[in-house]
């Protein structure tokens, strides 16, 4: 979706729809909103009719369309829910219910009345951002296996209006910006939804390579017999069941200018999790090939830095397998030797994600020494039981990298929920014929013992694990209480935030 900027007020413009916002009336609110009398007298007063007779209630989700009396354009009311509660979140998703109300009804062009959504709480370049986020990502469809297309929203218009007396440059870079970095967001839903039959590692290192060379960011990928050099011994075993070899993929930006500082991002890149010998049961196993989201997301943070130059240095490291089953499979029982030269007793192979990830830190911590190291998985169903589909569980040995998360995460809107590491995780995953063990003997506190286990692999490097297994991906009966910007499928979760993040942190 391509954005434009434009002075005028949206009646003025040749759109083929324009959306505006409107809060939830309150039960005596009669007076028709004087906000909206342009747009009422363009559209031969049917708003303030329809008005009168209580069709518009502002409720969230709720959309009202109102057609031109030549024929010549539409008008979508689109409801925000309470006044005192509008936020960043209700416009990202009230944008994103514009474009998904006229997907498939002949409109190309879309226009918003920026004045009905930004108010004195919320500055015109943060609803600028919203209204980018939620029409691009509302629109958002995975094409690559469908035949046909039902048409949708392709140029969206921001019109000024009453904001117009304000000064245009910095409206012009939020939009511009916002606009870049959630191309990278739809580029990452686009390689996170591919199933495993295509996206296997060797796959995932080929579309870093191809956008690494675009945008001049250092790719190195280490294929099975490098990483047997290296005593990855971790990666090697879970992708030891699979005929599509694992692949360590490292991506180096090199920061904007004069930047001291060194930001590592590492994602668990499991192009399938069978569970493998300790296999999953059929039912929801084809959601698994999601399990590469993590990975997925530091590809799209990384190429969002790139492209924006965000200040610090980011090194991104994708751990890629895949978790099968088969004769040359790791076991229950094996203990493997990692590039840290801990070993990882494996209790059971269905705890994979941190046995990738054991090697990916210990990699980066060991080559690069970055300040801070940042982690994204699909690691643990237990996080989805403790917080839900839609919050990422965020531990972290950090205050400070902890709570500029949690700020990032309030701006973006990906939810984030810190959760704690105690010694009494740290003595339950201590193995005892070797260093640690990947799995406990109860699944309490699965999330939690599953962080204790990655930080045996930072090295006291500040540390924060995103751990994404609800929010990475939308499917089944839970999809439905997904914001209206999250599409069925993968979501890019992470790619906003952390890149946000990157962008805010100081050198
Ligand atoms: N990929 C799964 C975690 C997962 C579960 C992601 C549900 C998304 C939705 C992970 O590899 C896994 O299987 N974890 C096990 C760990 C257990 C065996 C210690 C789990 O959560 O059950
Ligand atoms: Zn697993
Ligand atoms: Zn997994």
């Amino acid at each position: 979706m391509r954005f434009t900027l434009d002075r005028r007020e949206a009646t003025q413009g040749t759109v083929d729809a324009i959306a505006v916002g409107i809060p939830e009336r309150a039960e005596k609110e009669d007076a028709f909103p004087r906000a909206l009398s342009k747009e009422d007298l363009a559209f031969g007063k049917a708003l303030s009719a329809a008005w009168e007779r209580r069709e518009i209630r502002g409720k969230r989700k709720e959309v009202t369309i109102f057609h031109r009396p030549d024929g010549k354009g539409r008008l979508l009311v689109v409801g925000l829910g309470a006044r005192t509660q509008v936020d960043l979140e209700t416009i990202r998703n009230a944008s994103a219910e514009a474009v998904r109300a006229l997907k498939g009804r002949g409109a190309r062009t879309l226009g918003f009345k920026l004045a009905s959504f930004s108010s004195d709480r919320i500055p015109a370049e943060a609803a600028i951002r919203a209204l980018v986020d939620g029409a691009a990502l509302g629109g958002y469809e995975f094409l690559r296996y469908k035949t046909t297309s039902e048409g949708k929203v392709e140029d969206a218009t921001i019109f000024l209006g009453e904001e117009a007396a304000r000064e245009e440059a910095p409206l012009r870079k939020a939009m511009e910006q916002e606009e870049m970095l959630v191309e990278t967001v739809l580029w990452t839903r686009d390689v996170a939804n591919v199933p495993a039959d295509t996206a296997t590692p060797e796959w995932l290192a080929e579309q870093a390579r191809a956008f690494g060379k675009e945008y001049n960011v250092k790719v190195t990928v280490f294929d099975e017999k490098k990483l047997a050099e290296m005593n990855c011994g971790g990666i090697l075993g879970v992708g030891s069941g699979s005929s599509h070899p694992p692949r360590l993929i490292v991506l180096e930006y090199g920061g904007g200018a004069r930047s001291g500082k060194t930001v590592a991002v590492v994602g668990k890149g499991i192009t399938f999790d069978s569970g493998g010998i300790s296999i999953k049961q059929a039912q929801g196993m084809s959601a698994m090939k999601y399990d590469k989201s993590g990975a997925c997301a530091v590809l799209g943070v990384v190429r969002a830095a790139a492209s924006l130059k965000v200040p610090p240095r980011v090194i991104g490291v994708m751990a890629c397998a895949e978790n099968l089953p088969g004769p040359t499979a790791y076991r229950p029982g094996d203990v493997l030797r990692t590039h840290s030269g801990k070993t990882i007793e494996v209790l059971n192979t269905d705890a994979e994600g941190r046995v990738v990830l054991s090697d990916a830190l210990g990699y980066v911590v060991e080559h690069y020494h970055p300040d801070q190291v940042i982690d994204m998985a699909t690691l643990t169903g237990a996080c989805v039981v403790a917080l839900g589909p839609d919050i990422a569980g965020l531990m972290s040995n950090d205050d400070g990298l902890a709570q500029a998360l949690l700020d990032a995460s309030h701006q973006t809107g990906e939810q984030l929920w810190r959760l704690p590491v105690t010694d009494t995780h740290r003595e339950m995953v201590k193995s005892e014929i070797g260093d640690v063990r990947n799995s406990t003997e109860m699944r309490e506190a699965g999330a939690l013992t599953a962080a204790a286990f990655l930080e045996n692999f930072v090295g006291g490097t500040a540390w924060a694990h995103l751990d994404i297994a609800g929010p990475g991906y939308n499917e089944g009966p839970i999809s439905r209480y997904a914001p209206s910007y999250f599409n069925k499928g993968a979501t890019a979760f992470g790619v906003r935030l952390v890149t946000r993040y990157l962008m805010t942190t100081p050198r």
